[in-house]
């Protein structure tokens, strides 16, 4: 008879994982389109990886997909902390066994045989992921209410410091998702866990 299988991925976090997903790259799409009107760096994103055609069309995605990514957070983070998925997934986190799990990562000898704990590498990345998407979101409300903001956009260094935070948490949440899938393509079963939310333990 074959392993029975677990679930370690709940209906919620399944949803808000994928709905997150397709919100941040219109975001980011758009963004880079965006960010070409008015570089605030030597360099503009190639317009064939931008949504949007023009300025105005950008703005309309990114203000679109905006609300979505909002939402679709307020209802991860609800959940994450009511159900205590948070506390059983991500917690506890020791910055030691981190860095020791994303060394062996690096040198491809970090084992994920159980897909039901996440390593302390993982926790990490994810905890590092939600926060950047938080400091995401607040920079971008003070770029786009500056004077109603002022309050929280004085801790980012007004409007031009909330543009560099918005930069650099895009740039961040970009170099997560990079990594986070090539962990995905080499431990590929991981994959349809966050589809199904099963998985069949093998030992
Ligand atoms: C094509 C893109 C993506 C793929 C294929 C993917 C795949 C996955 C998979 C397979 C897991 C479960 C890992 C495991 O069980 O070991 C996972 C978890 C997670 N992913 Fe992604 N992901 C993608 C995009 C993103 C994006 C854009 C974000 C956010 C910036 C994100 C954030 C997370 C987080 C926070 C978790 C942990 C969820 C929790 O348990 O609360 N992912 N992802």
């Amino acid at each position: 008879m074959s392993a029975p299988t677990i679930r370690i991925h709940p209906l919620a976090v399944r949803i808000t994982h994928w709905v997150n997903a397709f919100a941040l790259l219109l975001m980011v799409l758009s963004g880079w389109r965006i960010y070409n009107a008015s570089p605030l760096f030597g360099f503009s994103f190639p317009k064939d990886w931008t949504l949007g055609g023009w300025l105005a069309g950008a703005l309309q995605w990114h203000f679109a997909a905006m609300w979505l990514l909002f939402l679709n957070g307020i209802a991860y983070l609800a959940y994450g902390v009511v159900s205590g998925h948070f506390r059983r997934k991500l917690l506890p986190l020791s910055p030691r066994a981190a860095l020791r799990d994303a060394l062996d990562a690096l040198r491809l000898r970090l084992r994920h045989d159980d897909l039901s704990v996440y390593n302390a590498a993982q926790r990490a990345a994810y905890l590092a992921a939600i926060a950047l998407g938080v400091l995401l979101v607040l920079s971008g409300l003070v770029l786009w209410k500056p004077v109603q903001l002022q309050t929280l956009g004085a801790l980012m260094g007004d409007y031009e410091g909330a543009r560099y935070v918005h930069f650099f948490s895009m740039a961040g949440i970009v170099l997560f998702v990079a990594v986070h899938v090539l962990m995905v393509a080499l431990v590929p079963r991981s994959l349809p866990t966050m589809i199904t939310g099963r998985f069949r333990r093998t030992s």
